[in-house]
């Protein structure tokens, strides 16, 4: 891989994301990102943020572009990538406390079962009182927010027939079984939104 990845949507919705969580986030300590991707984010949130660890993580393709974008960095704070796929044994221990989880345009990308997982991982590694935040669109009764979101998620679908925008409803259902409550569900721009959860 010579060329860094890309993704100019994190470009825009980093500064909104970024005015949320540093709220979020303003008592936690050691930040897990799940799917980290590009890495735009996990490089901006960082140096916004030097009292966090930032800990990367993605499925093991990711890792390569990951590594460059951080050896780019050069940020004391943004911690080399972890291979985590979700439906698999995460590599952390116990010992280990993760006390904040961040994840952005994961959970329409995963099937369900990998959604299931994510929350049965988070029930297990993120800390009593651990926050954790979510970013990405979501349906509301069933029904999508908008147009754009209702074409996105046919798009979605014909790429991968397993991935899905999730209803938020399901989402909570999945949360209270793994100890999490909601603490707000924030607008964001281009119909999405960003979930703040706490573990109870
Ligand atoms: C659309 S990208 C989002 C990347 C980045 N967070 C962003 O906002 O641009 C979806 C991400 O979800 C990750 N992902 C999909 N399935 C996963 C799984 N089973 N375990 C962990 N990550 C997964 C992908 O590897 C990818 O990094």
């Amino acid at each position: 891989m010579s060329q860094l990845p890309f993704s100019q949507s994190c470009e825009n919705n980093k500064d909104p994301i970024l005015k949320v969580i540093k709220r979020a986030f303003a008592q936690s300590s050691h930040v897990l990102e799940i799917g980290t991707g590009s890495a735009q984010h996990a490089a901006y949130f960082a140096r916004y943020l030097p009292h966090l660890i930032w800990q990367t993580s993605d499925q093991e393709a990711y890792l390569e572009g990951i590594e460059m974008r951080l050896a780019q960095s050069n940020i004391p704070n943004l911690r080399d990538p972890i291979a985590l796929d979700v439906t698999k044994q995460w590599p952390l221990s116990k010992s280990e406390t993760i006390d904040a989880i961040f994840t952005a345009n994961t959970l329409h990308i995963m099937s369900k079962e990998m959604v299931e997982a994510f929350f049965c991982g988070i029930g297990k590694y993120l800390a009593p009182k651990g926050q954790l935040c979510i970013y990405g669109p979501f349906n509301y009764g069933g029904e999508y927010s908008s147009e754009s979101n209702a074409r996105f998620d046919i798009w979605l679908k014909e790429r991968d027939h397993r991935s899905a925008i999730r209803n938020i409803e399901w989402i909570d259902a999945l949360a209270k079984k793994h100890e999490l409550k909601f603490c707000a569900d924030h607008p964001m721009p281009a119909n999405n939104r960003l979930l703040h959860l706490t573990k109870i």
